[in-house]
């Protein structure tokens, strides 16, 4: 079992603070995925957690032990990175016992384990291989194999699909999935891509400039992000943002006045005053175009049928790269004005500081 508690962490280098207060409980068996814009501290955090860099202050606890001042081999902890490096004149098997080697393992041991990793990740027909003959794909799952035999508490991985192509990226998305089912094992993996996030997590850890976001389920985060920089990252197109200065307070109700369209949204108005800076967000999905009079203008200037989807890209009531998703069998052009109804049960808004109103 493991589990991985950061407390208070701060990590300065030198002048540059990078690191703000992360607190954060990671539970046994999790599948935790950190992600966030380029920069923002994913890989200074995981190094931290790994003990490849210290803290600047603040502690890591593995299983309630305080590891913050332990080498890293004392943490029963591995790292599988983007840049694999494998040892090219060695063939697979040996990179994948490589680790058990360093510890002298005996021979039986060392076989077992090499062939049971192998059987867990496909490759034992590639045993033979040089680096060199393999698939981008196979190669990351040789690098995880040189984790995996080494029997860690927990596995860190930092942006190790980075490297490989969209469909192979796809695929590997699964079998990473599928790994953590059959190892039962504490994961953490860091990616800037949110879709990678959505699609592996138990739990999201969204971070920004150095500070934990949000923490939640995928679904947590995509129905109730908690600022404007979540719900825009979070979802696949990104979340549509309305200005708005003439708000009004209406009935304990916010009321958004976007040019002559008026929203009325039940959130939490006590921090609200009659024309604050609002923004309203809405996700492409979640937009029908109606026939009714009532909805919003969009006028489209591009189209892109995707099969199972359209999507549209156009204005709406005075914004550009406004992105709606419509059924397959929508029949738009660009050129066209389509109208839009914004469900005020759908729609999100945000203070001017990026805070969610909270639904009332
Ligand atoms: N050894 C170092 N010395 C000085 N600054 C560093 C060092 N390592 C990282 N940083 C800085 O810390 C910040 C966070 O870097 P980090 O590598 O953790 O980001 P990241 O979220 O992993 O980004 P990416 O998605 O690009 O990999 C960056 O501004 C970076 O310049
Ligand atoms: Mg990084």
């Amino acid at each position: 079992m493991a589990t991985v508690k950061l407390e208070n962490i701060y990590k300065s280098f030198g002048e540059t603070e990078v690191l703000f207060d992360i607190n954060l409980e990671i539970n046994d068996k999790e599948f935790v995925v950190f992600v966030g814009p380029s920069g923002c501290g994913k890989t200074t955090l995981l190094r931290i957690i790994s003990g490849l860099e210290e803290v600047t202050s603040g502690s890591v606890v593995i299983d309630d032990k305080d590891v913050s001042n332990a080498p890293p081999v004392e943490r029963g902890i591995s790292m599988v990175f983007q840049s694999y490096a494998l040892y090219p004149h060695l063939s697979v098997f040996e990179n994948i016992a490589f680790p058990l080697r360093v510890a002298k393992v005996s021979e039986k041991e060392l076989e077992e384990k090499v062939f049971k990793a192998a059987d867990i990740l496909q490759l034992r027909d590639r045993l033979d291989f040089k680096p060199g003959q393999l698939s981008g794909g196979q190669r990351q799952r040789v690098a995880i194999g040189r984790s995996i035999v080494r029997d860690p508490k927990v596995f860190l991985f930092d942006e190790p699909l980075s490297n490989l192509d969209a469909a192979l990226r796809g695929d590997m998305r699964v079998e990473l999935a599928k790994l953590h089912q059959n190892l039962k094992t504490t994961m953490i993996y860091v990616t800037h891509d949110q879709i990678e996030a959505m699609t592996m997590a138990d739990k999201i850890v969204v971070l920004h400039d150095g500070v934990i976001e949000q923490v939640g389920s995928p679904m947590d985060l995509y129905h109730n992000p908690k600022t404007k920089f979540v719900a825009g990252f979070i979802g696949h197109p990104n979340m549509n943002f309305l200005k708005t200065s003439d708000t009004d307070i209406k009935q304990k109700k916010l009321s958004a006045n976007i040019g002559d369209f008026t929203l009325d949204l039940a959130v939490d108005v006590s921090d609200i005053k009659a024309g604050d800076e609002v923004d309203i967000g809405i996700r492409p999905e979640d937009l029908v175009v109606s026939s009714n009079k009532g909805g919003a203008p969009m006028t489209v200037d591009v189209v892109e049928h995707i099969g199972a989807t359209v999507i549209l890209y156009g204005t709406v009531l005075g914004n550009s790269d406004f992105c709606a998703v419509l059924p397959s069998d929508s029949v738009v052009k660009p050129g066209d004005t389509v109208n839009l109804t914004l469900d005020p049960f759908k729609c999100h808004a945000f203070d001017s500081s990026g805070q969610a109103l909270l639904k009332s």
